[in-house]
């Protein structure tokens, strides 16, 4: 497994691949990698000749307020970890000069699509998106990938970057990759490391408040605040769990749903608190035609 941290040598190394004709894989992470990020990778094997991982937290989509000095980071565990999967061929691990040449707080070229980022956690995070779909781009410009696979646990993430690929016409396949989970139903993420032992086992009320949601749409429930009700009700059985959100919102626009008309997908979604740990959770459900 090669380590590139320079965008000049990533640079190379793509176009040298491309042009011995594999197919290239790029899964964007931001370190600290758990079950749900291997996940990922092994989706990504399947789906091209050769796969590369970025590790990068980026500054830009951390609030003033949020985690970003404290986000946890562990390269070399990762790194052993992708060795030990198999099958991954390089690692992208770039310091934050060389995706920010001019320092974060001098960048000047920003990707916003507003209207996706309207609802759900861009309500909360405003700039957290905008960041997001800048470094995403940068990444596509380095790592030249064919495809690129995200988790659907950030299913409003995963809209925007198919958004971001429309919009631009940008010549990548993007790829969402159900959400992995831990045996309590709690979505694996890198912030479940800031839990106790007492908030992780509260935390699997996120799934089930939302598979509660989808199920009820799925059995012909058509009011959306009786379905968001449910799910504030779940969540108030943990008593640590702090509510940020609960909606239900479209499955192509996120905009949220007065009426859940027969045949469409909605999304049903929760933010949760922890302390000052947030969670995040999410699952589809289609509303029965008749
Ligand atoms: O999902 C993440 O880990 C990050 O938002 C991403 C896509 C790697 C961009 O920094």
């Amino acid at each position: 497994m090669d380590v590139i941290k320079t965008v000049r040598e990533m640079r190379v190394y793509a176009d040298k691949q491309r042009a011995e004709g594999r197919t290239l894989a790029l899964v964007p992470t931001m370190g600290y990698l758990h079950e749900g990020h291997l996940s990922l990778v092994q989706r990504a094997k399947t789906e091209a000749d050769h796969v590369i991982v970025s590790i990068f937290v980026n500054p830009t989509q951390f609030g003033p307020n949020e985690d970003f000095a404290a986000y946890p980071r562990d390269f070399e565990t990762d790194c052993r970890l992708l060795e030990e999967i198999g099958g991954v061929d390089a690692v992208f691990a770039p310091e934050a000069s060389a995706l920010y040449p001019e320092g974060a707080g001098a960048q000047r070229v920003w990707v916003i699509c507003p209207e996706l980022s309207e609802h759900l956690c861009g309500k909360y995070r405003p700039e957290h998106f905008k960041g997001v779909l800048t470094v995403v781009l940068k990444l596509f410009a380095v790592c030249k990938p064919h495809i690129s696979v995200f988790g659907l646990k950030d299913v409003q993430q995963y809209m925007l970057l198919r958004q971001l690929v429309r919009g631009l016409l940008l010549d990548v396949r993007i790829i969402g990759e159900p959400t992995a989970r831990e045996s309590n139903g709690l979505a694996y993420s890198s912030r479940n490391e800031y839990l106790t032992a007492d908030e992780r086992s509260q935390a699997s009320v996120l799934w089930k408040a939302v598979t509660a949601a989808a199920g009820m749409i799925e059995d012909g429930e058509d009011r959306p605040d009786t379905v968001v009700e449910e799910m504030r009700t779940i969540i108030a059985q943990a008593p640590l769990a702090n509510l940020q959100y609960a909606e239900v919102v479209t499955g192509d626009t996120l905009q949220p749903v007065t009426k859940l008309v027969p045949g469409i997908e909605v999304i049903v979604a929760v933010a949760v608190y922890f302390r000052c740990v947030r969670l995040i959770d999410n699952a589809f459900a289609l509303v029965p035609s008749g």
